[in-house]
């Protein structure tokens, strides 16, 4: 399998651990020794050329450059590699990834012990990588009323407060268009139908957008439920891939259908957000599609969890959700019927009306989760 194989680079002064370290990765097929260097001075310009996916650095490395000042040199210098430490059991060293420390092997150690912290530390480092870039997030369910609209709306409203990131949420829900009616928007207001798809532009986007009061733009759907035919799905990626460009993050609010068009946003979205809550018919609904997703290739990455009402198991055990989708749900939002009711009918994001509320901490966690990351809040600020 060499797309899967992990490209390694080595900074080992000692020969004996050098060469110790090559014959135990040489035997296996899963690593690409890249090379192995004696010092430091040249790690960086290797690593920026080579491309490893890990970095294995002794920390007792002697000369110009120590190995623990390696490490945060090469994280600093932004590179992609995940980076593990080597060290003995005498000089223990702690997992810190802002220094560049993503784990720690202590000497003496196994091939096996190697090569599996090798593929760990870099599995961890691609589902990094993967909400880092999570500039599209399509939020969908397999049963209506669960919440998409709700979320989607605060969930857009919390990224851009948090990170300053320029956050547009698109009406993807395109026969019913939940978003006009949540925000009151005048009903001549554009649409996606109103932009020039074959020659659109970045200033077209400007005229057709909603600005809404709470900060996002909004992209809305047509005015009336015909006119979703009037959409293909060809029309939706390249709006979509005009929307990336111009945002930093893209939330998109779904129907409950696997129509074309639908898929045409799920394809497009770095992350799916698929919002389950405590009812059997969901639950259900929930497992056959995610069985749909595997079937046409979506990678599990892709696929996030999220518990609504997740303080209300209306009666069943509260580990049913878990079992049925295999894994804990990756984010989950507490109910709170009387103020999601009053800020909807208001149509402002609860985020903003009661950013104490304990649903609003729950949205920021999410968003916080979800882009990481991308934008790294200066430190201090
Ligand atoms: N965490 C929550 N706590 C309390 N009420 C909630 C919560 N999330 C959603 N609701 C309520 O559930 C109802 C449905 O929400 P929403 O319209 O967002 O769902 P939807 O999945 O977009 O529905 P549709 O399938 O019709 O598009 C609304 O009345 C909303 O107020
Ligand atoms: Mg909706």
């Amino acid at each position: 399998m060499p797309t899967d194989q992990i490209r390694l680079l080595v900074v080992e002064d000692v020969p004996q651990v050098a060469q110790y370290m090559r014959g135990l990765v040489s035997t296996s097929p899963r690593v690409k020794l890249l090379d192995i260097l004696r010092d430091g001075r040249s790690v960086l310009e290797q690593a920026a050329q080579q491309r490893p996916d890990v970095v294995i650095v002794d920390a007792l490395l002697q000369g110009r450059v120590a190995g623990l000042e390696l490490a945060a040199q090469i994280r600093n210098a932004g590179l992609p590699a995940a980076i593990v430490v080597i060290t003995v059991p005498q000089r223990p060293v702690a997992v810190a990834p802002e220094r560049g420390v993503d784990a720690v092997l202590s000497m003496p150690f196994t091939g096996y012990e190697l090569i599996t912290l090798l593929q760990k530390t870099v599995e961890a480092q691609r589902s990094r990588d993967a909400s880092a870039a999570a500039a599209l997030l399509a939020v969908f369910a397999p049963k209506g009323g669960v919440g998409k609209t709700t979320l989607a709306f605060n969930l857009a409203v919390a990224i851009q407060q948090q990170r300053g990131a320029r956050t547009v949420l698109v009406d993807g829900s395109l026969q019913f268009g939940d978003l006009r009616a949540l925000l009151r928007v005048p009903a001549d207001a554009p649409s996606i139908l109103d932009l020039p798809i074959d020659r659109i532009q970045e200033a077209d986007l400007a005229d057709v957008l909603w600005r809404d009061p709470s900060g996002i733009d909004i992209l809305l759907a047509p005015p009336r439920i015909e006119m979703a035919d009037m959409v293909t799905p060809r029309d939706v990626e390249k709006v979509l891939s005009l929307v990336r460009r111009v945002y930093d993050v893209t939330v998109v609010d779904l129907p409950t259908n696997l129509s074309d068009l639908t898929l045409a946003f799920l394809d497009a979205a770095d992350v799916i957000l698929d919002v389950v809550t405590y009812d059997s018919t969901t639950i259900r609904n929930t497992v056959a599609v995610a069985d749909t997703f595997r079937a046409i290739g979506y990678p599990p990455s892709k696929l996030q969890y999220v518990l609504n009402r997740s303080d209300s198991p209306g009666g069943l055990d509260p580990g049913v959700v878990e079992r049925a989708i295999g894994r804990k749900p990756d984010h989950a939002v507490v109910s709170d019927g009387r103020l999601v009711v009053e800020a909807n009918n208001q149509g402002v994001p609860f985020v903003l009306a009661s950013p104490d509320a304990g649903i609003s901490g729950d949205i920021r966690r999410m968003a916080e989760a979800l882009v990481a990351e991308r934008r790294p809040v200066p430190a201090g600020v």
